[in-house]
């Protein structure tokens, strides 16, 4: 549209899902494009002098000129002006950003290493995950349990520290629907680049799923919440669990407590630690009888909470 809409137009910039995002790439391909052309105009006035001007023989003089009232204003106030400019559009968006909507929809995101605690207004906790729903303001509250954390969203053009000790607050309107990364971008200790999330912006209806769902499945015994998950993660299609008999993978019935028979001729005992490890690292140990490279690792699809409920529900598997 607008000239300088050219830096939006090159892929290196991240989706636009808001619509600060819009106007943070304008003012950006603003300051782009005229800083390439104060770039070309000085180095090129530069080299076109050096040459112009250069000595022809050693008694080459140049004429002495002492001033140029008009080229002096020139480049003193069409700078000025672009300069003013800049100003006054970076602090109309910079007060758009920080004036917090009312009415928006508050979420506390709680910064620790290395992970972001995401907290409903109905106690509905998850991790890692923002969800939030289109074309609403939304306003996230931000803490830390640590260190210094900054939860940025490319696609949404924002940023703000989460300090321990106090609140900091960032606002948003989603206008895309999808997944956006979420990064920490303070160097908080070992597990920095590692702490990344999700910010998934879906519908209205979708929306209030999601917090109901959470809800019930807040309300769950481990155990119930473990059946879930075994369902969801389609376990059941290789491991029965309530016959001894085998399908792709050994059975789960009674069987914790028991000794396993490995392929190597090992016996394990079948306890919470074996339940973790089978599913972390599921071909470390083969049970007797099995191939093994046939199940896949659950290693970073599923987090702490959600192997405890699986182990629970696979513990009472009687
Ligand atoms: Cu948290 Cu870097």
């Amino acid at each position: 549209m607008m000239w300088f809409n050219i830096a939006k137009a090159q892929s290196f910039m991240p989706t636009q899902a808001t619509e600060i995002a819009k106007q943070v790439d304008n003012l950006y391909g603003f300051l782009l494009i005229t800083s390439l052309i104060a770039c070309v105009l000085v180095i090129g006035g530069m080299i076109y002098f050096v040459w112009k001007y250069r000595r022809r023989t050693p008694n080459d003089k140049t004429a002495y000129i002492s001033h140029n009232t008009f080229l002096e204003f020139l480049w003193s106030f069409i700078p000025l002006v672009i300069f003013l400019a800049v100003f006054v559009w970076g602090w109309y968006i910079y007060h758009e950003m920080r004036s917090m909507p009312k009415n928006a929809l508050e979420i506390n995101v709680l910064g620790k290493q290395w992970a972001w605690e995401v907290e409903y207004k109905n106690g509905y906790k998850t991790v890692n995950e923002v969800v939030v729903p289109i074309d609403q303001d939304v306003k996230l509250i931000l803490s830390s349990n640590d260190v210094i954390h900054s939860f940025f969203v490319p696609s949404f053009r924002i940023k703000q520290d989460a300090v321990p000790g106090r609140y900091t607050a960032l606002w948003f309107r989603a206008n895309k629907l999808g997944e956006f990364h979420i990064f920490c971008t303070e160097y908080c200790g070992t597990s920095h680049s590692g702490m990344i999330g999700k910010l998934k912006v879906v519908s209205r209806e979708d929306f209030d799923k999601y917090l109901e769902v959470g809800q019930e499945e807040r309300n769950l015994p481990l155990a119930k919440k473990g059946e879930k998950l075994f369902a969801v993660k389609a376990c059941a299609s290789c491991h029965s669990v309530n016959s001894p008999a085998t399908m792709v993978g050994p059975s789960l019935f009674q069987k914790f407590g028991h000794e396993e028979e490995m392929n190597d001729g090992t016996k394990i005992k079948f306890d919470e630690n074996y339940i973790r490890e089978s599913i972390l690292e599921p071909n470390k140990h083969v049970v007797k009888g099995f191939q093994g490279g046939i199940m896949p690792t659950f290693q970073g699809q599923i987090n702490e909470n959600e192997l405890n409920a699986l182990v629970e529900y696979i513990k009472e598997l009687k």
